[in-house]
């Protein structure tokens, strides 16, 4: 049987080719997570996954390998870790375990399934905050900010300075940010504009070049890859996703 993701790719891909319909970047990540009831549907729409234990697991290696065995990572004070764009929280739960507090912020309208899906993995130092509720957060009190898979899904630049203001003001003095963003192969920056966005697909490239500009304009660039493995165990393959981690310019 198709699978119920698959089905509604299909159908948003259908209604474009035939009605010329647009589908909205960022309404797409805002609302369908309120359609999955169940927790596997719920946890595939995020990284695709066949269980929760998968799920998991998955976000125990890229929590690994993309993050916790990081230059800096080691050295990072774990008070308090920030994720931009949780999804469920399948690697928001291993940074609780580091982090005396998880703090995460995302668009979507489905926050009590990933409540749900963090108690059933004994999370209890998670704070929850919608995108506009970053402000809420007092200067210089997060010491890691990190995002994977999250800033290739926005619609636009804006969104990344949006961020990137935040981090700025946010990062302890010697808080790190690491985050992965999509590669463009060519210079500058591309957006997919809503009638050409496939719903779930990558929607902003952005040159690796082009990205340590922006970061360098106003943070100190600590480390770059702008290759990185699709598989980070086996070491293979090429992802979509390039990194740069960096923090505030010491006084
Ligand atoms: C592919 S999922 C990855 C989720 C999670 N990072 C993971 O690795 O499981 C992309 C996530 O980015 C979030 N997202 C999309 N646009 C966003 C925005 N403007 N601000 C914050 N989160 C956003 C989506 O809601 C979704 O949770």
């Amino acid at each position: 049987m198709m699978h119920k993701l698959t089905r509604r790719i299909l159908a948003t891909r259908l209604n474009q080719l035939i009605f010329g319909a647009k589908l909205d970047v960022r309404e797409s990540w805002e609302k369908t997570p309120a359609d999955y009831k169940k927790m596997v549907d719920f946890l595939n729409w995020f990284d695709r996954t066949n269980s929760v234990e998968e799920a998991v697991e998955r976000g125990r290696i890229d929590w690994s390998y993309r993050f916790a065995s990081g230059r800096f990572y080691a050295n990072v004070e774990k008070n308090t870790a920030l994720e931009i764009g949780f999804g469920a929280g399948r690697l928001l739960m291993h940074a609780a375990r580091d982090f005396k507090t998880a703090i995460r912020v995302d668009i979507h309208a489905n926050y009590p399934m990933s409540e749900a899906f963090l108690a059933s993995q004994g999370v209890n130092n998670a704070r929850l905050l919608k995108r506009d509720e970053l402000a809420l957060l007092p200067d210089n009190s997060v010491e890691f900010v990190y995002s994977f898979i999250v800033f290739q899904h926005f619609d636009g630049l804006d969104e990344v300075e949006f961020y990137l203001n935040h981090i700025s003001r946010l990062l302890a003095p010697q808080g790190i940010a690491q985050i992965y963003y999509g590669k463009r192969n060519a210079d500058g920056i591309e957006v997919t504009t809503a009638d050409r966005f496939k719903l779930r697909d990558c929607s902003l490239f952005i040159a690796p070049e082009t990205m340590r500009e922006i970061v360098s304009s106003r943070f100190e660039l600590m480390d770059y890859r702008d290759n990185l493995a699709r598989d980070a165990v086996a070491n293979t393959g090429e992802s979509v996703q390039a990194m740069v981690a960096f923090r505030n310019r010491l006084a």
